[in-house]
């Protein structure tokens, strides 16, 4: 087991004050791949000393710009807004850059490796590709017949309400990646696609309801789900997958949305 040891550092605040910095040093164990340079797969240890304060995205900038440059991973927002850092620590999905160290018991290794089920490409990094052509296959868009409407499509806030979960979603991947029937059989859509489904089925507005359920009672729809509840758990949006989906299961059999 590593030990953590702590040093104190005093930094200035952009107020003129100043902040006490706590490195300790923490082991990054972390899932390497490069098919450029062999077919194996790795694990390596990096020790840094950081704040435990800071996230794994901050951790993983440093070992990039400081030990090894070849590291790769997806990163945009940094606030939990993109989606694009969804990746296994320790063991379960998660935003690096919504995850501090301190909450990961910095005391033993920190492991991160890409999320299941999807194809690595290189290091962190995954072939997104068959999950977005699943988001694209459920029409996550507003379908209405008719003429352009003259002025704004009004919605009563009961009617928005029906939809608001799902509206959060920003396609991280974590519900998906997260799911044993996915990993299993890449050919179920997966819940992230069902969740975009349900934001449309559901919108008062919307008149492709019909269409969208009936492509989600196909044999890789819907009825895939056992409803394990990891997608749930996984969404570092708080966005009740599952409810959702069986909302959706509810809504095939009913055709009432
Ligand atoms: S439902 Fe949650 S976990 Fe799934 S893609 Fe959307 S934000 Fe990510
Ligand atoms: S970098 Fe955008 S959500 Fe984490």
């Amino acid at each position: 087991m590593s030990t953590a040891t702590v040093e104190k550092e005093t930094t200035g605040t952009p107020d003129g004050g100043s902040a006490a910095s706590h490195k300790i040093s923490v082991t990054f164990r972390l899932r390497r791949f490069n098919p450029e340079v062999s077919a194996e797969v790795t694990w390596q240890d990096f020790r840094i000393d950081i704040d435990p304060k800071e996230r794994v995205l901050d951790a993983l900038h440093q070992i990039k710009w400081e030990e090894d440059g070849t590291l790769t991973f997806r990163r945009s927002c940094a606030h939990g807004i993109c989606g694009s850092d969804a990746m296994r620590i320790n063991g379960r999905n998660r935003l690096a850059c919504k995850t501090l160290i301190k909450d990961l018991n910095p005391a033993k290794p920190i492991t991160v490796e890409p999320i299941k089920g999807l194809t690595v490409l290189k290091d962190l990094v995954v072939d997104m590709e068959p999950f977005f052509q699943a988001y694209r296959d459920v029409m996550p868009f507003l379908i209405t017949s008719g003429n352009e409407p003259t002025r704004e499509r009004r919605q009563s806030s009961e009617d928005r309400e029906r939809f608001d979960d799902t509206t959060k979603c920003i396609l991280c991947a974590a519900c998906t990646s997260s799911c044993p029937v996915f990993w299993n059989d890449g050919q179920y859509f997966g819940p992230a696609a069902i969740v975009n489904a349900h934001r449309f089925i559901f919108d008062s507005r919307d008149e492709g309801g019909e269409q969208r359920l009936e492509i989600l009672n196909e044999k890789e729809g819907v009825w895939r789900c056992r409803t394990t509840f990891n997608c749930s758990e996984a969404c570092p949006r708080g966005i009740e997958v599952t409810k959702a989906i069986q909302e959706v299961k509810r809504a095939i059999i009913t055709r009432r949305f």
